[in-house]
């Protein structure tokens, strides 16, 4: 994010004395990317932000990956994962992995209760919202999250996950162990949101007025790199609560952008999968597809083609809509098919002839495109379809 904000109370000079009304001063944090040169913000502290006094493992829920092996396509049906008592799962410990690689890896959570607070120091999250509404409180102030937000979190962004409202909070979280930013064709060199862009700075939200919260001895989950599936984690205790910024300013912070705000990219022929990115990070993009009005050369064909994107494994979410290319399939709302690398893939039968003629699409999905191959986490496991492979043929195996 090259995008100033500023909230609270700031000094006028960076790193100089700033004092609270008893003349005491406030303690200055650097948070920052890429060892000092990249983006970052500066936060005013009441109390030392390092300050721990216990620290304990912290056993993440299973973190191991099946390879996709036979490699094939396959169907995931993500709203079986939602646990009957869901009113006392929370959006963060009670995360269910469904696909994953040492670059990115997807979970699923449906949920009601308060997460505790947990930073990930791994790398940045994007958490879309299938459905539901939550708080985000962060160490920069709260951000409110809606159906169809995503929520960026950057790197070691200590925070808590409130659920609102009567409705489970259906979250689908994109952990990545990079940075995550808007494409960089889509920027100046000095960071600004083109015009060509499907977005811009207008549709990006963050937090606005620091949370103060005094608390003694407050735990802190901590996902950090380590163990043998290079992911685990620690549970601190911190003496005060770490929400007691009294102001920060920067181009480092949290924010969500609503998927309704992307203003698709079409044209008279079928236009290729990177006009849907809204997001890149290391070895991975995230593209979303919305509704909207679809190629009108007269003898255009609005679905893909079959194609085999050979240097990727590509994951779908269908998160509302109805998916014109894979109707007859079994896929629906809640599904996530992975199409992965060494695999083509594209319309179910009849789907192409169905499309012709049409003028729009109402479909909602968001994809992520792996350059490495994914694995399949206990959720994804448990969620399985296992006769989407065949749907193309109409048969399976024989044997
Ligand atoms: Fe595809």
């Amino acid at each position: 994010m090259a995008y100033y904000r500023r909230a609270g109370d700031v000094p006028p000079k960076r790193h100089t004395q700033h004092r609270r009304p008893d003349g005491t001063l406030y303690h200055e944090e650097l948070m920052g990317e890429e060892g000092f040169s990249s983006d970052s913000s500066l936060l005013y502290h009441r109390e030392i932000p390092s300050a721990i006094v216990d620290a304990t493992p912290w056993e993440l829920p299973d973190q191991g990956l099946h390879e996709n092996r036979p490699l094939v396509p396959r169907h995931l049906k993500l709203h079986t994962l939602g646990a009957e008592d869901w009113k006392r799962v929370d959006p963060v410990t009670g995360r269910r992995l469904v696909l994953g690689n040492a670059d990115v890896r997807i979970s699923y959570v449906v949920a009601g209760e308060s997460s505790p607070l947990y930073r990930n120091a791994v790398g940045d999250e994007v958490v879309y919202v299938e459905s539901g509404t939550a708080t985000v409180e962060t160490v920069f102030g709260a951000l409110d999250a809606r159906q169809g937000d995503y929520v960026v979190l950057p790197r070691a962004t200590t925070h808590r996950w409130v659920p609102t409202g009567s409705e489970p909070l259906r979250a689908y979280a994109i952990e990545a162990s990079s940075h995550v930013a808007p494409p960089k064709r889509y920027l100046s060199r000095y960071g600004q949101l083109l015009e060509h862009a499907p977005y811009c700075e207008r549709d990006l939200h963050g937090p606005t007025e620091p949370l103060l919260v005094e608390q003694v001895d407050v735990e802190v989950l901590v996902k950090h790199r380590g163990g043998p599936d290079g992911i685990t984690g620690t549970r601190y205790v911190v003496p005060t609560h770490p929400f007691d910024v009294v102001g920060w300013d920067g181009c480092l912070y949290p924010y969500t952008f609503n998927v309704a705000d992307f203003e698709p990219i079409t044209g008279r022929v079928h236009q290729p999968p990177p006009v849907h990115q809204v997001f890149e990070g290391s070895g991975f993009v995230i593209c979303n597809f919305v509704p909207r009005k679809v190629d009108y050369h007269p003898l255009a064909v609005p679905v893909p083609y079959y194609h085999a994107n050979v240097d990727s494994d590509e994951v779908m979410f269908y998160c509302g809509g109805d998916y014109e290319a894979r109707k007859g399939s079994g896929i629906g709302q809640g599904s996530i098919s992975l199409h992965p690398g060494g695999h083509s893939h594209g319309p179910q039968p009849g789907a192409v002839e169905r499309a012709l003629g049409a003028e729009s699409f109402d479909e909602l999905a968001v994809m992520v495109d792996t350059f490495r191959p994914l694995g399949l986490g206990e959720g994804g496991l448990a969620s399985e379809d296992p006769s989407y492979a065949w749907s193309w043929a109409g048969r399976g195996p024989s044997r």
